[in-house]
C-alpha cells in the first residue's frame, strides 16, 4: 500500500496527517510540505488501440513516482528532477519537461486547493521507472506531482491533472497511463469513459524485461496513425481484433483463468507485430520468456523498444523468466499484481 498524498505544515507532522495551525503559505515559507505518490502501469491487452477508443486492460505496479512541494524562495515556481540532474522553472520553453512543468503548474493554479495559490513552490519528483521504457514513467511522475500540487484530489481529478503534463510529452494520449498511475489495481480503460476496476479472482506474477532501448510514444502512435491512412482495413481489422481479445482477457482475469490470459496476450502480441510495433528484442524476449514457462508475453506500452510483459503461472516460474532473460543479455524483474478494489470515486485504495 503506499501513501498517496498529503499536506503537512510544520516541522516533523506525521505522512498523511493535515497538522499544524497556520493556512498554506501563511506564515514561513519553508513550513510547506506536500507530497504524492503513484503507479507505474502494465498494460496487458489493448495498448494503441486504445488511442481509437478500443477498451484496455492495464495494471499498477508498486515502482511507480513520489513528489513533495515545499514553498519557493524564488519568484517561478520550479520542478527539480534530481535522478535525471534536471530543474527547470514555470516559463521556461527550452524542453518537453520545462513545458509540461508550466503546463501542469497552470492548470493547477485554476484549483483553488492549489499549494500555488500562496505563492511559488519548489516541487522535487523522483521517478522509480526508466523513463521511455513502456512503464508509465512520465504518467507516474505527472500524477505524484499533480497530488503535491493540489492536495486532496480524487485519483479521478489526479489522473484529470497530470493530463496537462502528458499532453506534451505524447501529444494525444488516450489517457490510460495517468489513470492506472493514479488508480493502481487492474482497470478496464476506454477513452472518454469513466474507469472501470477489474477485480482480480487470483493475483498475477508479471515480469517485466528491457530491451535497453528507450521508445518515444509520440514516434510509435503516430507511426500507427500513418499506417492507418494508408492501410486503414488492415489497421481496423487489428483494431477489432484487440477488440476481441480484450474482453476474453476481461473475463479471464475475472475468472482467474491465467492460462487463457496468456494466450490472448500471444495473440495481442502478434497482432501488435503487424502494427510494425515489435523489435527483434522484444520477439526474443517474448521466445525467451515463452520457452522459460511464460504463459504469454507481449510489449507492452509503445512498442519499438521499451519493455515486455510476461505473465507466469508462478514465483518459481517468474525467477526462471528473468534469469533467462539475463542469460540472453537483457535485465528484467517480476512483481505481482494483488486482487484489490479500486475505486473510481473519492479516494483510490493506495
Ligand atoms: C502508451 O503507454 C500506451 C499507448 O496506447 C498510447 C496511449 O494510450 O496514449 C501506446
Amino acid at each position: 500500500m503506499l501513501p498517496e498524498a498529503s499536506l503537512v505544515h510544520g516541522a516533523g507532522a506525521g505522512t498523511g496527517a493535515r497538522t499544524g495551525t497556520s493556512p498554506v503559505g501563511a506564515s514561513a515559507a519553508s513550513s510547506l510540505s506536500s507530497t504524492g505518490r503513484a503507479w507505474g502501469k502494465v498494460i496487458l491487452l489493448g495498448e494503441h488501440a486504445v488511442v481509437y477508443g478500443v477498451p484496455a486492460l492495464a495494471v499498477g505496479i508498486d515502482l511507480g513516482a513520489r513528489a513533495s512541494a515545499v514553498r519557493g524562495g524564488g519568484a517561478k515556481s520550479t520542478l527539480e528532477v534530481p535522478g535525471w540532474g534536471v530543474s527547470v522553472s514555470e516559463g521556461d520553453g527550452g524542453t518537453d519537461l520545462a513545458r509540461a512543468w508550466t503546463a501542469i503548474v497552470v492548470a493547477a493554479r485554476q484549483d483553488s486547493r492549489a499549494v500555488l495559490s500562496a505563492g511559488p513552490v519548489v516541487l522535487t519528483g523522483h521517478a522509480e521507472l526508466p523513463p521511455g521504457g513502456g512503464l508509465g514513467c512520465s504518467a507516474a511522475l505527472g500524477v505524484a506531482i499533480a497530488r503535491a500540487l493540489v492536495p486532496g484530489m480524487t485519483s479521478e481529478e489526479a489522473a484529470g491533472l497530470a493530463m496537462s503534463w502528458e499532453r506534451v510529452f505524447h501529444g494525444n494520449p488516450s489517457g490510460i497511463d495517468a489513470a492506472v498511475a493514479a488508480h493502481g489495481g487492474s482497470i478496464l480503460y476506454e477513452k472518454g469513459s469513466p474507469m472501470q476496476s477489474v477485480p482480480l479472482k487470483v493475483s498475477l506474477t508479471v515480469c517485466l524485461g528491457s530491451t535497453g532501448i528507450a521508445s518515444s510514444t509520440k514516434t510509435m502512435v503516430d507511426g500507427v496513425a500513418r499506417l492507418r491512412e494508408k492501410k486503414p482495413e488492415l489497421v481496423e481489422k487489428a483494431f477489432s481484433g484487440i477488440t476481441s481479445l480484450v474482453r476474453n482477457a476481461r473475463l479471464a482475469l475475472e475468472a482467474g483463468d491465467l492460462a487463457a490470459l496468456g494466450n490472448l496476450m500471444n495473440l495481442n502480441q502478434m497482432i501488435l507485430s503487424g502494427l510494425l510495433l515489435s523489435t527483434e528484442e522484444i520477439e526474443r524476449l517474448c521466445g525467451t520468456a515463452r520457452d522459460d514457462g511464460a504463459l504469454g508475453a507481449k510489449l507492452t506500452g509503445a512498442g519499438g523498444g521499451g519493455c515486455v510483459v510476461a505473465l507466469a503461472p508462478d514465483a518459481a516460474t517468474a525467477e526462471q523468466i528473468v534469469a533467462g532473460w539475463k542469460v540472453a543479455g537483457f535485465t528484467g524483474f517480476s512483481t505481482s499484481v494483488r486482487p484489490t478494489q479500486v475505486t473510481t470515486g473519492h479516494e483510490a485504495q493506495l
